[in-house]
């Protein structure tokens, strides 16, 4: 275990799990339709990674980049387009892939994006769901695993951009979040 961690929330044994029954739902519910997957830099590339190749189907895959964060582990409310899609999804039936939703902002704004593009569906899977911190209504039509109030790195996820590298869910030494 990295020396920073104080408990792991999610072993790589079990989001191998978690993965693999997300990606049989999405493969039954898509079994007529090429999704999309929508990748949402940069926390979500792990999962995205992992999750496409459990998946059966014929999938196309492109990615945005919003910020809403600073170098820290509270949101600063303001989102704004990084990246955007590389290629027209008009009539196509987009799947987002999110690693995690805490208040649901960035969410809030990517579906309204997406919404403008004329898309032909438009469903969210997240790999981790935080619902205690929601500040926006957001529907998440595949969720891997429902995470306490805490923030969690690894597997994607970044504190202060370290940690994605981590194979696992975890929570930091409050030491760490504090020194940062
Ligand atoms: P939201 O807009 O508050 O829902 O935040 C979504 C984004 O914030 C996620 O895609 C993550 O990149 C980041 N985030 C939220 N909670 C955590 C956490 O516990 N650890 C790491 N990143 C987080």
């Amino acid at each position: 275990m990295h020396p920073d961690v104080k408990e792991i929330l999610l072993t790589a044994e079990q989001i191998r799990a978690l993965v693999a029954g997300m990606a049989e739902r999405i493969a039954a519910d898509y079994r007529d339709r090429e999704p999309v997957l929508v990748g949402v830099l940069d926390g979500a590339v792990v999962f995205l990674a992992d999750l496409m190749r459990a998946l059966p189907i014929p999938v196309r895959v492109d990615f945005v980049k919003w910020s809403s964060y600073a170098d820290g582990s509270s949101s600063s409310g303001e989102v704004q387009l990084l990246k955007d899609l590389s290629f027209s999804v008009e009539g196509r039936h987009v799947l987002v892939v999110e690693d995690i939703v805490d208040t649901g902002l960035t969410l809030r704004y990517l579906m309204e994006n997406m919404e403008t593009r004329e898309v032909a569906s438009l469903a969210v899977a997240a790999l981790l769901d935080k619902p205690s911190r929601r500040k926006v209504a957001v529907k998440l039509d595949y969720v891997g695993f429902e995470v306490p109030d805490e923030f969690v790195v690894g597997y994607g996820l970044d504190y202060a951009q370290r940690y994605r590298n981590l194979p696992y869910v975890a929570v930091l030494k409050p030491e760490i979040y504090r020194a940062a």
